[in-house]
């Protein structure tokens, strides 16, 4: 539906579970973007290392991040929650979040409609980005939702449990040195609490045109 040569970038940021994948990837195919989930660059290197008895050595890690590649962070089991601990842990490291940087900076150079999600995206990615949003959810609702998709996949796991991983993820990934999860000055906030799914898609599909507008006017 778009010009094919224009040149777009959105910025996506936000907690865990705030709905910013999910919003991400409905704008991704609404209006034909590449989209870029960067916790999982982080989520693939923790794998690596549990994967690799724990093996934390700094050359092994940088090497790993030269070799990812788009199919690699399909892996579902990016998705294990001893995957997911270890992944915020290892985000404040800032030689795993410069190793992680080059493949988001090719990403962003081979795709000229770009989204990338995450959490220094609009901040430290892509500080120029044309959109930026930030997503925000309640504790509670987040857990929930989380609870919902664990229970899809027959994960045994309690309410509590989830609602604790979430806060201490969030609280790491807010309260670190290195690139914290912050509200950029010129972002929008989409607060997802008491919306349903169309309905944050309704808001997302307004936002873009509104920039898209703004920046090549009718196409
Ligand atoms: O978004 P997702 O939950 O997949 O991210 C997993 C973890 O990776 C986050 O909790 C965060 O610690 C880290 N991350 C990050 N910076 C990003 C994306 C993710 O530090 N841009």
């Amino acid at each position: 539906m778009i010009k094919k040569n224009i040149k777009f970038s959105i910025a996506i940021d936000g907690s865990s579970a705030s709905g910013k994948t999910t919003g991400s990837k409905f704008i991704a195919k609404k209006f034909k973007f590449n989209l870029l989930s960067s916790g999982m660059l982080y989520r693939y290197l923790s794998y690596k290392i549990i994967k690799n008895d724990n093996k934390y050595n700094k050359k092994f890690i940088v090497n790993q991040s030269k070799s990812i590649t788009l199919k690699k962070l399909e892996n579902k089991k990016l998705y294990n929650p001893k995957v997911t601990k270890l992944a915020s842990i290892i985000a404040k490291k800032k030689f795993i979040r410069n190793s992680l940087k080059q493949f988001q900076k090719n990403f962003i150079k081979k795709n000229k409609k770009v989204i990338i999600e995450g959490r220094d995206i609009g901040s430290v990615i892509m500080p120029s980005a044309d959109l930026k949003i930030y997503f925000k959810c309640s504790i509670k609702e987040k857990a929930k939702r989380r609870l919902k998709e664990f229970k899809k996949i027959n994960k045994k796991i309690t309410l509590k449990e989830v609602e604790k991983a979430l806060k201490s993820r969030d609280f790491s990934d807010k309260n670190r040195k290195e690139s914290p999860l912050l509200f950029v000055k010129g972002a929008v906030l989409v607060d997802t609490t008491k919306l349903t799914i169309k309905q944050m898609q309704l808001k997302l599909v307004k936002l873009v045109k509104k920039k898209l507008f703004n920046k090549y006017g009718n196409i």
